[in-house]
């Protein structure tokens, strides 16, 4: 049995639509709670697959972990192993953050090297330098990170590059580190504040996250606690696109706008109304949008997990436009599933030029990663007839009830099962 995403294109979208909770916050702040000595409540959790891998990954680890409503209550007391499984590991990238979580509770850990999206090489030796820098021996062999240490020690680590995997590793080996660490040249994105303030509420003295340099105070006793995760970025930016591409009128609510100003200044640059207001975003099109340049950087930088769905909607902008791709070394293979559709983008190199073209049409398309699952749902909202979405199991990774938010705004959008 497999199931694919059906839309039927043209609706133009209306309405309200709240934004789940953020991803790529969760998927540190779950491994990070078993940290405590006492169990944590988690809210605002997306009901996503990845979260579903890491509490099975948590109660394959001896933890207890129950999941409603989108919050989860978690007992890590009985946590008893410290190598984690092979096939939950490799069903996602974030799975290495128990790495530093184990080696802190254990001395030691072993965990199967992480799987994710492909996006071309996604090497961890920031994460190595940074674990090794506080004293812990790092080995990958056979497949797998295996990490100890007698004693962890806080110490000074520069990153190479911002990298938003080394920083939430570095920052999570060293709450267990005696003493201090500085992280040089950590990453700023938004999820590295709410784990910093995750692990702050546990009784952690983590400053500076959202700037370059991050502080730890190391080695301090960490208690459960009651804790809030912060919206979607990443989610935000794709309703916005979503909205702007159908020539729609919505308004996002449980947003962070500050979050999404690089986002916001493009489409305003293409002519979209972008309205803020505490934590709702209103965005309203009337379709005719003008071509832009953008090019991938760390926050507060254009992300570069919306430029696939960015590069959606340029489809249909008037005239050419760029989209360069910094962060990741392979991240332009939706676009051969764009074509089918009828787009009209080139790429060379790093770099893919849209040149704008009246309309897309609908057609078989696959989702070869999540972010380009948005890229097929935006492109199939702004297409003449039915775009069939493949490879639904990549959206579900981190779109929580896409279809049915999308639906609720007016678009004709069904899951349909196929086989027994
Ligand atoms: N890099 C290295 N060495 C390292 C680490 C990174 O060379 O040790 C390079 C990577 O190869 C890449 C760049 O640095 O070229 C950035 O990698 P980073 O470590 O920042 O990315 P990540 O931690 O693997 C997270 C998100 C991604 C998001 C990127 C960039 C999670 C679980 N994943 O990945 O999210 O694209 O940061 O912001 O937080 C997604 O949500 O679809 C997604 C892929």
């Amino acid at each position: 049995m497999y199931e694919t995403l059906c839309i039927r294109g043209g609706a133009r979208l209306s309405g309200e639509v709240a934004v789940s909770g953020g991803k790529n916050a969760a998927v540190a702040i779950i491994p990070a709670a078993l940290l405590a000595h006492s169990p944590c409540v988690i809210e605002n959790l997306p009901n996503i697959e990845d979260v579903h891998v890491l509490i099975k990954m948590l109660r394959y680890l001896g933890a207890e972990v129950e999941f409603e409503n989108n919050t989860m209550r978690v007992d890590p007391t009985t946590v008893d192993k410290y190598m984690a499984p092979y096939e939950l590991s490799r069903m996602m990238r974030a799975s290495y953050y128990l790495a530093p979580v184990l080696l802190g509770l254990f001395g030691r850990a072993v965990v199967p090297l992480p799987g994710g999206c492909d996006l071309g090489a996604r090497p961890i030796d920031q994460t190595i330098k940074g674990m090794m820098a506080l004293g812990a021996d790092v080995k990958v062999e056979r497949g797998a990170i295996t990490v100890s240490a007698v004693e962890l020690c806080g110490s000074e680590v520069y990153l190479d590059m911002p990298s938003v995997g080394a920083t939430v590793n570095t920052m999570l080996t060293a709450v267990s580190a005696k003493g201090n660490t500085i992280i040089y040249n950590g990453a700023k994105e938004p999820h590295i504040v709410d784990l910093a303030n995750f692990l702050n509420s546990m009784g952690a003295r983590v400053k500076g996250a959202g700037t370059d340099v991050i502080r730890v105070q190391g080695g301090r006793p960490l208690r459960g606690s009651n804790y809030m995760i912060i919206p979607d970025q990443i989610e935000t930016g794709t309703l916005m696109i979503a909205a702007a591409a159908t020539g729609g009128d919505v308004v996002i609510t449980g947003a962070i706008p500050t979050h999404m100003e690089a986002l916001s200044a493009k489409l305003l640059e293409m002519g979209v109304f972008v309205g803020e207001e505490d934590d709702r975003i209103h965005i309203r099109s009337d379709g005719n949008l003008r071509s832009i340049n953008i090019k991938t950087q760390v926050y507060p930088g254009f992300p570069t997990d919306l430029q696939q769905p960015m590069a959606a909607l340029l489809c249909t902008a008037n005239g050419s436009s760029t989209i360069t791709e910094t962060i990741f070394e392979s991240r332009f293979r939706y676009v051969e599933e764009l074509k089918r559709m009828g787009a009209d983008i080139r790429v060379f190199g790093r770099t893919a030029v849209v040149d704008g073209i009246d309309r897309l049409i609908g057609a078989p398309v696959t989702a070869t990663d999540l972010r380009a699952g948005a890229a097929m749902i935006v492109a199939g909202l702004m297409a003449e007839g039915i775009t069939e979405i493949s490879g639904l199991n990549y959206i579900m990774r981190g779109y929580e009830d896409i279809d049915d938010k999308l639906r609720k705004l007016g678009a004709n959008v069904e899951r349909v099962r196929h086989g027994r």
